[in-house]
């Protein structure tokens, strides 16, 4: 049993622990089980997705451990237990949980085990982080995980897509939805690893990111990546303050799911629209902004599809395609 295996027995050992809390304490009920119920998840999700409560106290899962008989090491390294250290940076001796009084959204590989955890807290005006995350460790790259992915794997590739969101609650309430194909790259901006994953299973993906068009806008970076990795892209815009949980919650599923259909855009598409309107008819801004969307294009692999784009891309903005081309080929060499 080598170092790695250590860690992912011991998660997978918290992972059950913090889930027996949420279901079979008064505490685990009465807070985090009371709290999910409020964000409107039922008995199946909590189960589907494994989903816990961590005491609020400062050493319970570091006791229970012991007591399980793991060795300190593998908890520290994991990150489940963190160091007491003085101000000049002795170890004090001192441990003590990293997670406290929070619901546990443990994270797993696609081949199901368990590498790391998100968590949430249950505190209104909390002074801490609203999630708390595992550490990189071994077992645990943030930057090559999807949340959800080993629950949504099938449904990519039955249904030939692959929905992005942000967050871990956007997951769970689509997946309850029905939406199983459903991942979150969990806030951070995307990854090269997080797009090889994705492109295991589909080459299609549908970006449901937080709000409103400025939102996204923060995105076109990550989103420029997946066109640079051969993927197709749409982009599916919420009204201004919703997220996907909270868009679905207030609709229901079935108008949920109609809004896919309907405001699914491509993502040159809507990166022109985004742009052109931006620029308005400031002849400069407009050379800008169609310089932006050529950008976009040029990360597109596939010859024929950048071909339909620079077509596109001429009628939105009312140039020659000609002109628009020359301009392209232009930014490509330069670009390279
Ligand atoms: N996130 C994080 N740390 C934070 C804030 C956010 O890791 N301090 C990540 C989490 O994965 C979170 C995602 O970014 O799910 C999206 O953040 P946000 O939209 O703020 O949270 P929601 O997922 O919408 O959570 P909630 O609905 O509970 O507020
Ligand atoms: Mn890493
Ligand atoms: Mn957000
Ligand atoms: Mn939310
Ligand atoms: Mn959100």
């Amino acid at each position: 049993q080598n170092e790695k295996d250590s860690q992912f027995i011991v998660s997978n050992w918290a992972k059950d622990h913090y889930h027996k809390l949420l279901l079979n304490t008064d505490e685990g009920q009465g807070i985090g089980g009371s709290y999910l119920r409020q964000r409107g998840l039922n008995q199946t999700t909590i189960k589907t997705f494994e989903l816990g409560y961590s005491l609020d106290q400062w050493d319970d899962l570091l006791k229970s451990a012991t007591a399980a008989g793991f060795e300190q090491k593998y908890l520290e390294k994991t990150g489940l237990v963190i160091k007491r250290e003085d101000d000049q940076g002795q170890d004090t001796g001192r441990r003590y949980d990293r997670f406290r009084g929070r619901v546990m959204f443990p994270i797993h590989n696609v081949s199901g085990r368990v590498i790391g955890f998100g968590a949430r807290t249950l505190k209104p005006n909390d002074k801490t982080a609203k999630y708390l995350n595992s550490p990189e460790s071994e077992i645990y790259h943030k930057s090559d995980v999807l949340y959800g992915l080993y629950q949504a794997r099938q449904a990519i590739r039955t249904e030939e897509l692959c929905y992005l969101v942000e967050g871990y609650l956007d997951v769970l309430s689509l997946h309850q939805g029905g939406i199983k194909n459903v991942v979150a790259s969990s806030g951070t901006s995307l990854t090269d690893g997080q797009i090889r994953l994705i492109k295991r299973y589909t080459d299609n993906v549908t970006v449901l990111y937080d709000g409103d068009a400025a939102g996204i806008r923060a995105s076109l970076r990550g989103i420029d990546m997946l066109l640079e990795g051969g993927l197709n892209v749409r982009v599916v815009l919420f009204p201004d303050g919703d997220d996907p949980d909270s868009y679905i919650r207030k609709v229901g599923d079935q108008r949920f799911k109609d809004h896919l259909e309907q405001a699914s855009q491509d993502f040159i598409q809507f990166k022109t629209d985004l742009v052109s309107r931006e620029a308005a008819q400031d002849p400069v801004k407009k050379a800008e902004a169609i310089r932006e969307v050529l950008q976009s294009i040029g990360k597109v692999p596939d010859p024929i599809k950048r071909q339909v784009f620079l077509q596109q891309t001429s009628q939105a903005f009312s140039i020659d395609e000609q002109v628009l081309i020359t301009e392209y080929n232009k930014l490509v060499r330069n670009a390279s």
